[in-house]
């Protein structure tokens, strides 16, 4: 079955593809001609995954379905800032972010917020959508953890060098300590927010729709 999940990001598509496995072909928006900006207007991540989903959907009638993703990290301290608007969290607290995704502006305002705070939990949050035959599903995942007090580590992506997470893969002690940009890609995916709203979703395709 051919789904189109919204993103460019190939990294995402590959780790999709490869949760959902050879009964699914994941194509992106761009690869079905669909090259304009998907709107992100919504106030929550729910109401973001299900507008991406639904505009895709309404552009692409010659696929049965499509899914989108959106992701925010939920703050304790902040009241669950900057959850829905975690991408431009630098730009919108007035610190000369270079525009959304601006990953070390975002960062360095997030250890200024929290300077000197001794409550430090946070979460990753992931909500999925999945538009199938004119039906909505939406699935969550969640990574809990904390916000170091420093950056570290150079792998991963957005937050990754601030991000404890509580759970850790495999063999590594989990007194480590260690960020999510500390560990492989492939550790990371195996515990990661946005693989287990994948995974939720794969395992209903794979029951509703499997071979
Ligand atoms: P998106 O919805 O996947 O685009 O995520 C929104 C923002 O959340 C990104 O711009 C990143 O700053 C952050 N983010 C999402 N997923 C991760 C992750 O796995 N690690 C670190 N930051 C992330």
């Amino acid at each position: 079955m051919k789904l189109i999940f919204a993103t460019g990001n190939r990294g995402k598509l590959r780790e999709a593809q490869e949760i959902l496995g050879e009964g699914f072909t994941l194509v992106t928006p761009a690869a079905m001609g669909i090259t304009e900006e998907i709107p992100e207007t919504g106030n929550t991540l729910e109401e973001n995954s299900l507008q991406k989903a639904e505009y895709l959907y309404s552009r692409a009638k010659e696929v049965p379905g499509c899914f989108a993703d959106d992701t925010g990290l939920e703050v304790n301290a902040l009241g669950g800032a900057p959850g829905v608007y975690t991408a431009r969290y630098a730009s919108l607290r007035g610190r000369a972010g270079n525009g959304d995704h601006d990953f070390e502006a975002n960062m360095d305002t997030l250890l200024q917020e929290l300077a000197g705070c001794t409550d430090r939990r946070a979460r990753f949050r992931s909500v999925v959508t999945l538009m199938l035959d004119g039906q909505t599903h939406v699935f969550e995942g969640v990574l809990e953890g904390r916000i170091a007090t420093a950056k570290a580590g150079c792998g991963g992506f957005g937050y990754d060098p601030v991000f404890i997470p509580d759970e850790l893969p495999g063999a590594i002690p989990n007194t480590s300590a260690l960020t999510l940009a500390e560990i492989t890609e492939e550790e990371k995916n195996a515990i990661s927010h946005r693989g287990k709203a994948l995974r939720a979703m794969a395992a209903w395709l794979q029951e509703h729709h499997g071979k």
